[in-house]
């Protein structure tokens, strides 16, 4: 696809995936805003790209409009819209699948998942209006498999992916091309020190990851797997929930043998 002038967002592209995606937009042409909830890290990556930047909590849905609302102001009419803010916590203590704060649960609802609909909300009336558009949407791998260790992110992650399927299925005639990203593990600030299964897959740097959601839009693929090795996992997932269930099971007791710090005590 032609990204030359087209208008993109990117959330969370002050860091990480998010800002190797705002490079790779501008670098193919595109007018990229930078939207963080940091917004000095993000300024720097918007002087460097000749973008801008936007301040915004994705989890609120009046920043997502006023997000929309200054982009368009200042560069025009999106044509290309990707959340790619996410969050991450870890289950609390003793590594219980419910022990997560509400308030990590919630954030983790409102950033992994809600601000896509928010966007979806926001930009899919006009999108028509003006005969389509696109959203791309950085779900998980974990969205389609498991992060070990943390349910609420496991959780919202799947969320992200079924509102994606139905928003592809839904306005597919509209011309809105939708894309989910679900990348296994990349190394950004997100999974520095983290305790996931990091060592066992492919850990590809950001830049990586973001070539393969250029290629991935080029074909307007649905799904977008940067690591080879995911769909060998989710199809096995799908042929045998229950060998899946214990080969899952055994992955953690491995890692608790590692770290018998994280076992919980009852
Ligand atoms: N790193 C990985 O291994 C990995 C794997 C699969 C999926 N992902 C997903 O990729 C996306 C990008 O993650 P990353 O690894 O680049 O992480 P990162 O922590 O480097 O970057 C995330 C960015 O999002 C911003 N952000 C967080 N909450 C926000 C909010 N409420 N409003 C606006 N911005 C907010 C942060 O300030 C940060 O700049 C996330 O959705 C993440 O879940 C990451």
């Amino acid at each position: 696809m032609d990204l030359n002038n087209q208008v993109v967002v990117v959330t969370g592209g002050a860091s990480g995936i998010g800002r190797a995606l705002c490079e790779k937009f501008a670098a193919a042409g595109a007018r990229v805003a930078v939207a963080d909830l940091n917004l000095q890290p993000a300024t720097q990556v918007a002087e460097q790209i000749n973008g801008i930047a936007v301040a915004a909590n994705v989890g609120l849905e009046e920043d997502i409009q006023a997000l929309v609302r200054e982009t368009e102001e200042r560069l025009g009419p999106i044509d290309i819209f990707v959340s790619n803010a996410g969050v991450a916590f870890g289950d609390g203590p003793g590594w219980m699948a419910a022990s997560g704060s509400n308030d990590n649960w919630m954030t983790s609802w409102n950033v992994n998942v809600m601000a896509h609909v928010f966007a979806a909300r926001a930009l899919v009336p006009d999108m028509i209006k003006r005969g389509g558009g696109y959203l791309v949407n950085v779900a998980s791998g974990a969205g389609l498999l498991c992060q070990l260790g943390d349910a609420a992110y496991s959780t919202t992650k799947t969320a992200a992916v079924g509102f994606a399927e139905s928003l592809a299925i839904t306005h597919g005639d509209d011309n809105i091309k939708v894309s989910v990203v679900c990348p296994l593990y990349v190394a950004t600030a997100m999974t520095e020190g983290g305790r996931g299964v990091t060592g066992q897959d492919t850990m590809m740097t950001a830049e990586e990851a973001a070539d393969s959601v250029l290629a991935g839009m080029a074909d307007e693929r649905f799904m977008i797997q940067p690591h080879a090795e995911l769909a060998t996992y989710v199809e096995r997932k799908g042929a045998d929930y229950d060998r899946w269930i214990a080969g899952m099971r055994r992955m953690r007791q491995g890692m608790l043998e590692q770290h018998p710090d994280y076992a919980y005590k009852v």
